[in-house]
């Protein structure tokens, strides 16, 4: 009777009460599709990827609003701290607070740091998830008692990913920002914003914090695509804005960990990874990099992904690209593993 019980208790408690105690027991997503697991799936707007081919590699072939043929980068490396193989998104009416105690994200496809970022395709924007999670924090705190949630708080991997639309969508593709600020000034302005969000994240109790860079954004099939002057290879303009911007994150990181203290900050530099699968392809087994795999591999995403799909490649696992704007899971799992590898370690032990 005695083996029984202690047997059930670790059955059923013992998962649970090893992820209150582990190093990492919960990831925490804000920012854009390059950790949106589907919160846009319950908003209004196009900025969507919830219908086939996405999701095709996923488990059970499943478009679940990631862009990507399957998992994006915050499911690998909540795989990586141990925790669990997704993380769901908050808006998800079929998840609680009881999945969303181990890892959630509020991140929204097409958002940025700039508050006209988010309204150009009316997602959510950075204030926004903020709020999500501040409510769900709450019920963080009636779900493990007040003591618990605010370990599991503390002890949470906080990742932070946006900025690319900011530029892509935002600055160099519709009249606005581009009058007021010069390209260099946009960049202060966003590394201005990205402070304020770290300093509240500290306030409400995040001690551990993953601020990610941005990738080399000019060899996006879509920009290749359209740079007809430099007949489709990356825009060196964007990758340059790229690397000053993460420059800017990164001096903004060591600032940071003077002013906060018991902050553990780090910069999380997707830059380089990319730029190197992009250069040397078949070190990393991929074949093609300059067109995706979806429809014709130059234009499309969200909706226009799924009409023409029929063009779409078999094998993804042979793209960096999945579609004109995201890599493949392939891709995002081998920026995951290199960013737990370069970044992230210290967070294992
Ligand atoms: C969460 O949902 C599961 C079903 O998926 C249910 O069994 C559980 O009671 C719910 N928990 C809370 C705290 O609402
Ligand atoms: C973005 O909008 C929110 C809500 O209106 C506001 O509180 C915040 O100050 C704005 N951010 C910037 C940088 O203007
Ligand atoms: C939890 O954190 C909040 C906010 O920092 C604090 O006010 C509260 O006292 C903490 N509660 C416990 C039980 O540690
Ligand atoms: C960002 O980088 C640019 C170019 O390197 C520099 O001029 C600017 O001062 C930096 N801004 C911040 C906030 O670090």
């Amino acid at each position: 009777m005695e083996m029984h019980s202690s047997i059930i208790f670790c059955m059923f408690f013992l998962p649970w009460l090893s992820m209150v105690g582990a190093k990492v027991p919960a990831m925490i997503a804000f920012g854009d599709s390059s950790v949106d697991a589907g919160n846009n799936n319950y908003i209004a707007t196009v900025a969507r990827s919830n219908f086939q081919p996405y999701g095709r590699d996923f488990v059970g072939g499943k478009p679940t609003g990631r862009f990507s043929n399957g998992r994006i980068a915050t499911d690998f490396l909540s795989q990586a701290f141990g925790i669990k193989p997704y993380v769901p998104p908050y808006l998800d009416p079929n998840h609680n607070i009881s999945h969303f105690a181990t890892g959630v994200s509020f991140a929204s496809a097409a958002t940025g740091y700039d508050n006209a970022t988010s309204d150009v395709l009316s997602v959510i924007p950075l204030w926004k998830q903020l709020e999500y999670y501040k409510g769900y924090q709450k019920k963080l705190s009636v779900y493990l008692g007040e003591s618990r949630a605010n370990e599991t708080v503390a002890k949470a991997l906080h990742i932070i990913s946006l900025g690319t639309n900011d530029f892509l969508e935002n600055y160099f593709a519709i009249p606005g920002r581009a009058s007021q600020y010069t390209p260099r000034e946009y960049q202060n302005f966003l590394a201005g914003i990205a402070e304020n969000f770290i300093y509240k994240l500290y306030g409400l109790g995040a001690r551990k914090i993953s601020l990610g860079g941005l990738p080399p954004m000019g060899c996006l099939p879509l920009e290749r695509t359209t740079n007809f002057v430099g007949g489709n290879e990356c825009v060196s303009n964007y990758n340059n804005i790229a690397l000053e911007f993460n420059d800017n994150l990164s001096k903004l990181t060591t600032k940071l960990k003077k002013d906060l203290p018991g902050i553990r900050l780090v910069f999380s530099n997707p830059y380089d990874i990319l730029l190197q699968i992009i250069k040397r392809p078949a070190q990393y087994g991929f074949q093609v990099t300059s067109m995706a795999c979806c429809a014709t591999g130059m234009f499309e995403m969200g909706y226009a992904c799924s009409r023409a799909s029929s063009f779409s490649c078999i094998d993804a696992s042979r793209y960096v690209f999945w579609d004109s704007f995201h890599p493949t899971e392939k891709t995002n799992g081998i920026i995951a593993k290199y960013l737990v590898k370069n970044a992230l370690a210290q967070f294992l032990h």
